[in-house]
């Protein structure tokens, strides 16, 4: 069977927060899909609800967000689904307690998913990091949630291998020969050397010959013969063993992989000295190193989406300009789809393939990056838009007036009090979304026969 098109497929998501003051209707009926291997841009103000959309598809909501209505499929799963459920049963009744009950459940229900389908990169790495575990620990500790299997290759690989077995494996990627070098290495039975193997090929900053050394010393690394058949089960199971002594030596001999891992994958994010670095806690390393911890837990374990929510909003601009620029490659060396969250359109503009403006808790406008930018629709789109400062003289235009309370929004179209091209119509229906053409999406009244655009 054909996978779907799509990695998330949101459709009519609502989603109000309870507070002592008041119900915040933060997500109003959302529709929204990111395609596998996009970079779709998420833009729109500052509390018009991105980082809660977000959130949802990672199922990381905090207790007081009840899901009204709607659906939020990752891969085919409904993540929403048992929160829904509980709304409804709750019949107005709504109690953050009970519902944080259902996020528990959702949480485990999850376990497969979140850090290994989907995960999320957050505006400020030191939220993220936990301060008293040197990084490298906590970027092993992801690889061993999921991936037990691959550092328990990768230990035994380097034991099994010889130093003719690296020197065949180096001639073939001389020759650029891969497939060849993969056959050598089932052959051989090397598996999880092929890995480590890459992350020094492919390493930018290394010279040839310091890439050969180190890829010809990945051989005759033994290990403890207590261990092998404890990293042999883990190899197969993808388990650590249930026996507590073993476990413990496997587990302890896995973290020390795991710490190899990550220096060998920061160093292919271009973080100097990543040998050094893993061993080092987050107060030790620069914004901009933190940040490059915080992507490489996210990347770490292959996710099929990566939801950056302003990655760069709390660097500086030639760390910004750094983090772009890793992001730009990874996006061609992985096949995951980037969800792109940021109020920075110019940015956007630079890493997406496809953009979406949110309004008060609405995708208001969705298409094609260029599409969007050269022929914008939606009346706050060119609002926004016009409110971009660029080197070319041009007269900068705020938007008028604020994003409405989420307790009362209006009634209609939510940019209506702002609006001016409003309507009677936008005062009294929602607009339903149409496609102007090449997927390209407006919620408006302008484009769906309540009137001529002025
Ligand atoms: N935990 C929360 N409790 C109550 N309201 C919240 C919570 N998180 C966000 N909100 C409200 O939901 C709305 C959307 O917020 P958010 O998703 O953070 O927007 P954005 O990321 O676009 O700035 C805002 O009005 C915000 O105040
Ligand atoms: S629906 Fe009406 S109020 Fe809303 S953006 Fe379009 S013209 Fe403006
Ligand atoms: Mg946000």
């Amino acid at each position: 069977m054909s996978k779907e098109e799509s990695i998330v497929k949101i459709r009519d998501l609502r989603l109000s927060y309870y507070t002592r003051r008041g119900v915040y209707h933060a997500l109003n009926g959302v529709d929204l899909d990111i395609m596998r291997g996009e970079v779709l841009g998420v833009a729109g103000e500052s509390g018009c609800g991105k980082s809660t959309l977000g959130l949802t598809i990672m199922g990381l909501l905090p207790r007081n967000a009840a899901i009204e209505n709607g659906e939020v499929m990752v891969d085919g799963f409904d993540v929403v689904r048992p929160l829904r459920e509980y709304f409804r049963r709750s019949k107005g009744k709504f109690k953050p307690t009970k519902n944080d009950d259902v996020l528990k459940k959702l949480h485990k229900a999850m376990m497969n998913i979140r850090g290994v389908k989907v995960s999320m990169v957050f505006q400020e790495p030191m939220t993220t990091l936990n301060p008293v575990m040197p990084v490298g620990y906590q970027i092993a500790e992801v690889l061993l949630q999921h991936n037990v299997s691959l550092l328990a290759k990768r230990r035994l690989a380097r034991a099994k291998a010889t130093r003719e077995d690296m020197k065949a494996i180096l001639g073939y990627l001389r020759g650029n020969d891969m497939a060849s070098m993969m056959d050598y290495i089932k052959s051989r039975r090397l598996e999880g050397i092929e890995d480590q193997v890459m992350a020094y090929w492919r390493r930018r900053d290394l010279h040839d010959l310091v890439k050969e050394i180190r890829i010809l010393s990945l051989c005759c690394d033994a290990v403890n013969p207590m261990l092998r058949p404890g990293l042999s089960y883990a190899a197969r199971t993808n388990r650590l063993p249930s026996a507590p002594v073993l476990r413990q030596l496997v587990r302890h001999e896995l973290v020390k992989e795991g710490y190899r891992k990550a220096a060998e994958y920061l160093g292919l994010l271009g973080m100097p000295e990543p040998e050094k670095v893993v061993k080092m806690y987050p107060h030790e390393l620069s914004g901009g190193m933190r940040q490059r911890v915080v992507i490489a837990t996210a990347m770490i374990n292959n996710p099929e989406l990566v939801i950056l929510d302003e990655p760069t909003s709390a660097l500086d601009v030639t760390i910004q300009a750094q983090i772009l620029d890793l992001l730009k490659d990874l996006k061609q060396e992985t096949k995951a789809a980037y969800m792109f969250i940021s109020h920075d359109l110019s940015l956007l503009y630079q890493v997406s393939d496809r953009i979406a403006i949110m309004y008060a808790g609405k995708v208001v406008e969705v298409g094609p990056k260029d599409s969007v930018f050269k022929e914008p629709k939606h009346p706050y789109t060119q609002m926004l838009l016009e409110a971009v400062p660029t080197l070319e003289p041009h007269e900068l235009k705020g938007i008028r007036g604020e994003v409405p309370d989420l307790r009362n929004p209006p009634k209609g179209c939510m940019f209506h009090p702002r609006c001016p091209f409003a309507m009677p119509i936008c005062r009294e229906k929602e607009p339903p979304t149409v496609d102007v053409g090449s997927g390209h999406k407006v919620a408006c009244w302008l484009y769906a026969g309540g009137g001529e655009k002025k």
